[in-house]
């Protein structure tokens, strides 16, 4: 399987991003190194790490030694709640290029608002001072509700390229994926497949789909996302799961299957509320 399977989604920046990735949230910074290797070995070009899940330099490793040109990647990472500010802000980015051994990193991301400390306007704005100097290319936030983009489109000039919420059949957060899109900024769906913890998988809406094409529920639950438009990014620690989740763009959901998935919706969140994330 090669990448130019995967459709790119154009950002409010001119830059644009693989669909689908591969998330390393929870991946043992001992085996990052072999698992991403593993990704890209299979034609993942898009990775999406953070610096809380202290496995970027594990990314780094794998990037490094896969000997693919740097502009087939798209590399994002997250700053940490603890980092919002402005001198926190460029020294926790310097520290978190340099753990991935990068020149420039594709999308960095406010990880949470965390409100309680109200910090996040700040923040923004020593993000667009990244994106000045070129090291950043986009910029975007995550876990952000409305009230958090409407503050930063009212305190500040530059328009989040995306919001990466967390997003699956059971908690499809319509108020924010409509603003976005009144915005033009692009929904990235963490826990795509509920982090494991519902059981979207063994759903009839899901596994009569994947029983009509031939393919697995995730298969399905995937698919779906991206026929919503939403950049995805699963991840799995097996290889065989992996290829799995990238062989998603051999196959078409009928409208009729794609309202049942959407009609699954039932605010069920498995992270906290973002507000209470600080
Ligand atoms: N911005 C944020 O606050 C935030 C929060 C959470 C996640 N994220 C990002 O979003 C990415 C994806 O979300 P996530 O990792 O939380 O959850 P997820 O991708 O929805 O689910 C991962 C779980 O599903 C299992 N799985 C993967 N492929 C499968 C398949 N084909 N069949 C059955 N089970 C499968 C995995 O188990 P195995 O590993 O055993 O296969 C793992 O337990 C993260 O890795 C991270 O990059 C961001």
């Amino acid at each position: 399987m090669t990448q130019p399977l995967v459709p790119r989604i154009q950002l409010n920046d001119g830059f644009s991003i693989p669909q689908l990735g591969f998330g390393v949230f929870k991946v043992d910074p001992a085996k990052t190194e072999a698992i991403v290797t593993d990704a890209l070995e299979i034609g993942y070009r898009h990775i999406d790490t953070a610096r809380v899940y202290g496995n970027e330099a594990g990314v780094g490793r794998a990037i490094a030694q896969s000997g693919i040109p740097r502009e087939q990647l798209f590399i994002t990472t997250k700053l940490w709640n603890d980092d919002q500010g402005t001198q926190s802000v460029f020294d926790a980015f310097d520290a978190s290029l340099e753990r991935l051994g990068l020149d420039y990193v594709d999308l960095y991301l406010i990880h949470w608002p965390s409100p309680a400390n109200d910090r996040y306007v700040e923040t923004w704005k020593a993000f667009e001072r990244l994106r000045e100097s070129g090291r950043v290319r986009s910029i975007g936030v995550s876990n952000f509700l409305v009230p958090h983009l409407e503050r930063l489109l009212a305190e500040t000039d530059t328009v989040p390229a995306v919001d990466q919420i967390e997003l699956h059949p059971y908690h499809q957060q319509p108020e924010t994926a409509a603003f976005a899109e009144e915005h033009a900024i692009k929904i990235e769906a963490w826990g795509p497949l509920g982090q494991g913890k519902y059981p979207l998988l063994e759903l009839p809406e899901v596994t009569d789909a994947a029983a009509a094409h031939e393919v697995t529920p995730a298969q399905v639950v995937i698919r779906w996302h991206v026929q919503r438009g939403h950049i995805v990014f699963p991840k799995s620690n097996r290889r065989e799961r992996m290829a799995e989740n990238f062989d998603v763009f051999g196959f078409e959901l009928s409208p009729e299957e794609m309202d049942a998935i959407t009609a699954l919706e039932r605010g069920g969140r498995v992270s906290s509320h973002p507000d209470e994330v600080n």
